[in-house]
């Protein structure tokens, strides 16, 4: 156990906890995007893969995805707060000119991009899972069931231009923070020879665009009236 905490004090290991858990935050970001995508085969189809998630088959699933990604995102935050509190104090303060010329605009809004994203996701919580929070003034349940009517929820909710707007910007905000973070994963990974430097960057914007694409048209097919007539 003792090495383990000691490879976390490096610079290195930090940065490895900040990829494992990003990577397996990005794909949960992915899988729910590719899941919310049933919006446009209508109420019926979302609904019942709404339903599956909060049944008692789905339950030991749904409690085991929150717990390691809640412990992930915890990890990745704690790692984050400290590798940048460390480089804050190590920098030469005086005569020392702010340089961009290896960090690209991506990297250097990762700093607040984080917390933006973090409260963007307490609010969407509170907003589509428990309807703590209602910005349309209502939320809907599914006949005799516990599982929220997530069609109904979601026209609703993005029917609130404000919503949309919040969701759109944090989502591309996201978009960004993901660049910045694949193509840092991909360094840490090992492929970092400047020679794949343009494979690497290629990868990083598809993946990112994917998901600020598909997360993108679900309040603005909403607020178009595409959906939800
Ligand atoms: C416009 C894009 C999005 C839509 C339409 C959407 C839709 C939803 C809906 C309907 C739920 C409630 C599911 C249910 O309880 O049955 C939900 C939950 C959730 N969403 Fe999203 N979401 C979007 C973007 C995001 C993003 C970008 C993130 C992460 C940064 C995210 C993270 C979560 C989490 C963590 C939950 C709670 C899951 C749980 O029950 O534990 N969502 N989303």
């Amino acid at each position: 156990m003792h090495w383990l905490v000691e490879y976390y004090r490096s610079t290195m290991g930090k940065k490895f906890v900040m990829a494992i858990t990003g990577v397996l935050l990005f794909l949960y970001v992915l899988a729910h995007m590719a899941g919310n995508l049933q919006i446009y085969l209508g109420a019926e189809r979302i609904n019942a893969y709404a339903a599956f998630l909060h049944s008692d088959t789905a339950l030991p699933l749904l409690w085991g995805a929150r717990i390691v990604l809640g412990a992930a995102l915890v990890l990745h935050i704690l790692a984050a707060v400290q590798l940048t509190l460390q480089n804050w104090s190590s920098r030469p303060r005086k005569y020392a000119k702010v340089r961009y010329r290896e960090a690209d605009i991506a990297a250097r809004t990762m700093i607040w991009s984080g917390p933006i994203i973090g409260l963007f996701l307490v609010y969407h919580i509170l907003h589509l899972t428990t309807g703590t929070v209602q910005p349309a003034g209502t939320f809907a349940i599914q006949a005799g069931g516990h599982a929220p009517d997530a069609y109904a929820n979601l026209v609703a909710g993005f029917r609130v231009w404000w919503v949309s707007a919040f969701y759109i910007a944090a989502v591309v905000l996201l978009g960004i923070h993901f660049y910045h973070g694949l193509w840092s994963w991909f360094q840490t990974l090992g492929w970092s020879h400047p020679k794949h430097n343009g494979a690497r960057r290629a990868l990083s914007t598809i993946l990112s665009v994917l998901v600020v694409v598909g997360d993108v048209s679900f309040p603005l097919a909403i607020l178009a009236g595409w959906v939800g007539k």
